[in-house]
């Protein structure tokens, strides 16, 4: 899994040039990405800027010496490079595994190319196979968001802070991830719809028509899936 995932920011490391203003997405995969995307900027003087998505990725590319800006400064990104939790073959994904889904769907599609590194476990028929979907909510709304939620046929789970935070998880914008089950989707822009309309939510882990290619990496090479239009 870990060579799937070198592999594919490898391969999306040929998309940057000198000079671009980029988005960093938040992940294991994105962290792999930073590291290589240090050495490269180190071994060739590139003059390149970033926009993180998460504190992850702010702190491990500062620590790398990558100099960071943000939207504020650029609002238009050049490239954006990503990790996803599913991801489809119309490049339609569920993102949010490491609560950082509303940072990363604004800096995502603030870039004139999004472009989205995983290894070969990530690749579904059918989003929510697998995944379930997250949505980042304000937190005195979460019960209420929770209710209509079921309404709308999913099973959702406050995600909790695990062993290093008592209680639930705090994102980094402070707020709650509701995470929910709704077995395969068959309409994803519908339900981000429906559920970005539920008061309280503030953005949800499906990114629809969103991704301009996906680099998948396995033990034996890289796919590459360009989106048509
Ligand atoms: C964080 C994300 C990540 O990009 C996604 O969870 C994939 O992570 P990894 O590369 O560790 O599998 O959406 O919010």
């Amino acid at each position: 899994m870990i060579e799937g995932k070198r592999r594919a920011a490898q391969a999306a490391l040929s998309e940057v040039k000198d000079g671009q203003i980029l988005g960093i997405g938040t992940g294991s995969t994105v962290a792999i990405f930073i590291e290589i995307l240090a050495e490269r900027i180190r071994n060739e003087g590139l003059s390149l800027m970033c926009v993180p998505t998460s504190y992850q990725s702010a702190h491990l590319a500062m620590e790398r010496g990558i100099r960071l800006t943000t939207l504020e400064e650029h609002p238009t990104l050049d490239l954006a490079v990503d990790g996803a939790d599913e991801i489809d073959r119309e490049l339609n994904l569920i993102k949010g595994g490491g609560a950082a889904l509303t940072r990363e769907k604004i800096v995502d599609s603030a870039a004139k190319r999004f472009v989205v590194i995983a290894d070969k476990s990530k690749l579904v028929e059918r989003l929510g196979s697998k995944a379930a979907v997250p949505i980042e909510v304000i937190p005195m709304s979460w019960r209420r968001v929770a209710n209509m939620v079921r309404v709308l046929g999913g099973e959702p789970r406050l995600r909790d802070g695990g062993d290093r935070k008592d209680g639930p998880l705090v994102t980094d914008n402070g707020n709650f991830i509701l995470d929910i089950n709704f077995g395969p989707i068959e309409d994803p822009r519908a339900l981000e719809f429906e559920l970005k309309r539920i008061p309280g939510v503030v953005e949800v882990g499906l990114f629809v028509n969103l991704a301009n290619a996906a680099y998948i990496g396995s033990e034996r090479g890289v796919e590459k899936i360009e989106r048509k239009s």
